[in-house]
């Protein structure tokens, strides 16, 4: 029987929960030194001076670095497809603040209470300039996107005149939302463990990241050395959801810290510097139009986001992705804007743009359901599209359909009242709500290694990394079903930059991608162990053993031209029902039912898990979550765990998961179309169009936190 689609357990769950697995600030070194940042307390302007008498005075203090004398870096480097447009922060190069809480000094100790007492009372005076920083005032001042800046990926290409369109159209809606913005606020804390030989010339790093190999070329950039002498380690990840996708400013300072004190140093950010020491799911504002036939056939869709960022970067994100390829449509129009303020540059998070996106243009799709008098499910049904009209392409595999009529048969949807505010129970309103998913089945070209030894012991390894998806137990499964081995025969490497190259872990594309180099490096080693052995059937552990010798083998997987055969892409349904209680406006999300398509599922226990932490995501996303920046000062006010909201298991109710059945044979590789992102994709708008349902009332603006509702 193939272990691919078994509900196995975690094979890195006893070590996690034994305390074994070590992440970015757990592995040891010897004289480890502590380090503490400043971080700036403007959002803009200039450092005039630091005055560093008293923490210089503090026991154990080793070094304290600012701009004046703190080791010059090399220019960092733009690497696609995650960083974003423009001059990335070179952390202690200038006296420039370009936001709050940019990291200004850090302070190197004996240990971390010291570190930190000393960086408390390093005196920082500037020439402060004039912030922009509400959102209101930024956006008078919206630009539209730069080709440069819209990401390279195609997402944003209109088609036809949605314009003219929508001026004729039978029946037309226009939906402006907004969406604050959000950090991803991951259990392990950003953390670098950085130590240099003693010769200068090699870095060994455990940074908390979802790129080994691009950490170590960042890393060799800044540092002046070839990134085969940068060394990240990192086979551990407590939760990231997109905040470790690109090297922050800390890890960079982490390893000048080490350099300068000679000895390995550690530098974890507090929860609190972490708000301005990485990046955020930025604040969008969208614009939706739609234009239909009284049947409820779409004839036009104007979708705009305009989306906030720094001054020094500009990151932009698949917003539009979804829109043009949803429903069937023939004039889609695009337009992507930013909006510059002084704030840190925002960066993706979970479900990347299309989180953003799909919120707009359901809540959007519900109003025209409202408008047409049409059940909202009867009008996603109508609009099914038969190939990807953005691409041309016809699609690998769809199956929204089937996404949506079993995801409603599962909630019942057959027994809504479509009429707002007509379902109660007792003295609360009750609302039901459904919205599409939709997430890209992206690929990339991906290597593995798979060894069999004279012992008997088979080791897989590639450079990927798991911030908690389930990589470790999946590429488990691969290597032993292509093997024929038990999960506890394969030993797995990943998360270290000198292993055999992997993508970024993120995108979802991390099965999809090292899962066929694993397969195909597997099903190498068997044909160099049988070949030895002159043998075509066997066990290749005892034929190992027999023979007595090493075998090695090196896969890998390129998705070569698929891209340009096949649009492939991930659907879902998902359907929230929610209670709103009319006199304190608090809603809560009292169930909700998700299927997926999503190709080849290889293990549906982390599926399932996968997606009902996306239904978290999105709960959070629809009525908590939201990074509240003081708009006089940009300081971060609700900057820690226990102001940032998020759901907790009380607030989150029993989740329904189901996958329908999808052998897709024209995607490649396993068949698999990954599964993260699209997860949380839809859950959003889902409850807002349950909290319309419940209450005849169209909140345009997530969080919906009572105040807003009432
Ligand atoms: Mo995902 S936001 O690409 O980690």
């Amino acid at each position: 029987m193939s272990l691919i689609g078994q509900p196995l357990p975690r094979v890195d769950g006893p070590d996690k929960v034994t305390g074994r697995a070590h992440y970015a600030a757990d592995f040891p070194a010897d004289r480890m030194a502590h380090a503490a940042v400043v971080q700036s307390t403007i959002a803009r302007g200039r450092i005039t001076g630091f005055d560093l008498a008293e923490a210089e005075q503090v026991p154990g203090v080793l070094a304290i670095l600012t701009h004046r004398n703190a080791p010059r870096l090399g220019k960092i480097p733009e690497i696609p497809p995650v960083d974003p447009v423009g001059t990335p922060e070179h952390p202690l190069q200038d006296d420039l603040v370009l936001h709050q809480n940019q990291h200004i000094a850090v302070v190197v100790a004996e240990t971390l209470e010291q570190a930190r007492w000393a960086a408390s009372r390093v005196r920082v005076s500037y020439a402060p300039e004039p912030a922009v920083i509400d959102m209101q005032a930024t956006l008078r001042h919206a630009r539209p996107a730069s080709k440069d800046e819209i990401s390279a990926k195609p997402g944003n290409v209109g088609r036809g005149d949605a314009d003219a369109t929508l001026a004729s159209a039978a029946v037309t809606v226009d939906s402006l939302s907004v969406m604050e913005r959000e950090n991803q606020n991951p259990i392990e804390l950003h953390a670098t463990t950085a130590q240099w030989d003693s010769d200068g010339e090699r870095l060994t790093v455990w940074d908390k990241t979802q790129w080994v190999q691009s950490c170590a070329k960042h890393l060799g950039a800044a540092f002046n050395i070839p990134p085969e002498r940068v060394h990240v380690i990192d086979p551990f990840i407590g939760g990231a959801f997109g905040s470790s996708l690109r090297v922050w400013p800390h890890t960079y300072i982490a390893a000048m810290a080490a350099k300068v004190v000679g000895r390995p140093v550690k530098l974890v950010l507090s929860r609190r510097e972490y708000y301005g020491g990485t990046g955020a799911r930025p604040w969008t504002q969208q614009r939706v139009r739609l234009g239909a036939d009284r049947d409820g056939s779409l004839q036009a869709i104007r979708h705009e986001v305009t989306a906030e960022n720094s001054r020094y970067e500009i990151y932009t994100e698949n917003v539009l992705k979804a829109t043009p390829i949803l429903y069937r449509c023939r004039n889609v129009d695009l337009p992507y804007r930013v909006a510059l303020r002084d704030v840190n540059s925002p960066n993706a998070m979970r479900g990347p743009g299309l989180a953003t996106g799909v919120y707009a243009l359901e809540l959007a799709m519900d109003e025209l359901a409202v408008a047409l008098k049409m059940d909202p499910l009867a009008l996603r049904l109508r609009n099914i599209p038969e190939r990807d009209q953005m691409k041309d392409l016809p699609f690998s595999s769809i199956s929204l359909e089937q996404c949506l009529t079993e995801a409603a048969s599962r909630f019942g949807w057959d027994r809504r009242n479509h009429q707002p505010g007509s379902m109660r129970d007792g003295r609360l309103q009750l609302g039901w709500g459904m919205a599409v998913s939709n997430y890209p089945a992206e690929k990339v070209k991906a290597t593995a290694r798979a060894r069999v030894t004279a012992k008997g012991e088979v080791h897989v390894a590639t450079a990927s990394s798991d911030m908690g998806p389930g990589t470790w137990t999946s590429v488990t499964q691969v290597a032993a079903d292509t093997l024929d081995l038990a999960m506890e025969q394969v030993k797995l490497s990943i998360g270290d930059s000198a292993l055999p190259m992997a993508p970024v872990h993120g995108g979802s594309m991390t099965i999809s991608s090292i899962g066929p180099a694993v397969r195909d490096a597997c099903e190498k080693l068997r044909g160099a162990v049988y070949g030895a052995a002159g043998v075509n059937t066997g066990d290749i552990l005892e034929i190992a053993r027999r023979i007595g010798r090493d075998f090695e083998a090196e896969g890998a997987f390129d998705p070569g031209d698929l891209e340009e055969r096949f649009s492939m892409e991930g659907f879902g349904a998902v359907f929230a029902e929610v209670t709103v209680d009319p006199d304190t406006s608090e809603i809560r999300v009292r169930r909700i039912t998700g299927a997926y398509g999503i190709g080849k599922v290889v293990n549906p226990l982390l599926a399932r898990s996968q997606c009902i932490g996306g239904m978290m995501g999105g709960i959070g996303m629809a009525l908590l979550e939201q990074t509240e920046i003081d708009r006089r000062s940009g300081r971060f006010v609700n900057g820690n765990l226990a102001e940032y909201l998020v759901p907790t298991m009380a607030d989150t109710p029993a989740l329904d998961v189901t996958f329908v059945p999808e052998e897709d044979r024209n995607v490649g590789g396993l068949g698999t179309k990954g599964l993260g992102e699209i997860a949380l994709v839809g859950v959003a708008p889902a409850i807002a169009n349950a909290v319309f349902h419940a209450t005849g009332k169209r909140l345009r603006h997530l969080p919906m936190t009572p105040d807003r509702l009432a």
